[in-house]
């Protein structure tokens, strides 16, 4: 029986881990599905503190905040005030992007990454950005109509708002989900759906959870980036990540068109 007082304390196990990583300044703003899955799965293994030790373990890897983050609330106030200029608002959103390791190597691949995947793929009338992080912000980058529908999925709740806000004043066929793809996927039919620069850390977290994703994704494209080079840049990685990716599908008769960049693979999956 609770004692009076311990009413709110949740008393299964699972609940009580995922209240105790709410709480941490950390990991309190990642949405609860991935606490809830990633204490499922630390509580396979370890009890008390040994689980809540895993469970952040794991957390740091997906979370992954060593990759930056702008000031959003400043982010926000600089996108409101030069929306209606479009030189200004790409000044802005590349300065944006900056904060954020994945969106910073895009940027010098700009001129060529957005025009060499759609000439492939058409310009989409819609597309799923998967654990989008900042890329949606290069979306004055990307020669899109303002029809296009632009979903974005990410676990990280205040990058997800400001997302929103940018949508809003930038590009109101968008909008930005919390949520954790590889527990929820999305499966609204679309042109195209990006997933960039995580699959390989998702098979860290669940050996086989990429390719689940993709069998479940509705989509004409699915294009599939991972890093070609370390974050230093100093380390090859085109060989064994084209290895991962090649794992991941194998058996599966999608066509598949690799877009190979300085820093970036792109593996271009035709599913229909
Ligand atoms: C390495 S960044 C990739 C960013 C972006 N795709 C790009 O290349 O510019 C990883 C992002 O994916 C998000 N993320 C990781 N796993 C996720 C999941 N299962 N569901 C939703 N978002 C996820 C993280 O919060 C982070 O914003």
């Amino acid at each position: 029986m609770p004692k009076q007082g311990d009413i709110n304390q949740p008393t299964d196990p699972v609940s009580a881990l995922v209240a105790q990583l709410q709480a941490s300044s950390k990991y309190g703003g990642t949405a609860e599905s991935t606490l809830r899955d990633v204490a499922l799965q630390a509580l396979h293994h370890y009890r008390g503190k040994a689980a809540l030790k895993e469970a952040r373990r794991k957390l740091h890897n997906i979370v992954a905040d060593y990759l930056g983050d702008p000031d959003y609330e400043a982010a926000a106030a600089q996108i409101a005030a030069v929306h209606n200029d479009s030189a200004a608002l790409r000044t802005v959103c590349a300065q944006i992007a900056e904060a954020h390791t994945s969106t910073r190597e895009r940027l010098r691949l700009l001129d060529s990454f957005y025009p060499r995947l759609f000439a492939l793929t058409g310009v989409p009338d819609s597309i799923l950005d998967l654990a989008c992080a900042l890329n949606p912000v290069l979306i004055p980058f990307m020669g899109l109509p303002p029809t296009t529908r632009y979903e974005a999925y990410d676990l990280h709740r205040e990058r997800v708002g400001f997302l929103n806000r940018f949508f809003e004043v930038v590009h109101p066929a968008g909008r930005a989900f919390e949520g954790d793809i590889l527990v929820d996927p999305p499966t609204q039919q679309v042109d195209v759906v990006f997933i960039f620069k995580e699959v390989h850390r998702w098979e860290q977290r669940r050996s086989g959870s990429s390719r689940a994703l993709l069998e479940a994704l509705q989509a004409h494209w699915v294009l599939v980036s991972l890093p070609a080079q370390n974050m230093t840049g100093r380390r090859d990685l085109s060989d064994s990540y084209r290895n991962l990716f090649h794992k991941v599908i194998a058996g599966k008769n999608w066509e598949v068109i690799e877009v190979h960049f300085e820093d970036e693979m792109v593996f271009c999956v035709h599913k229909t």
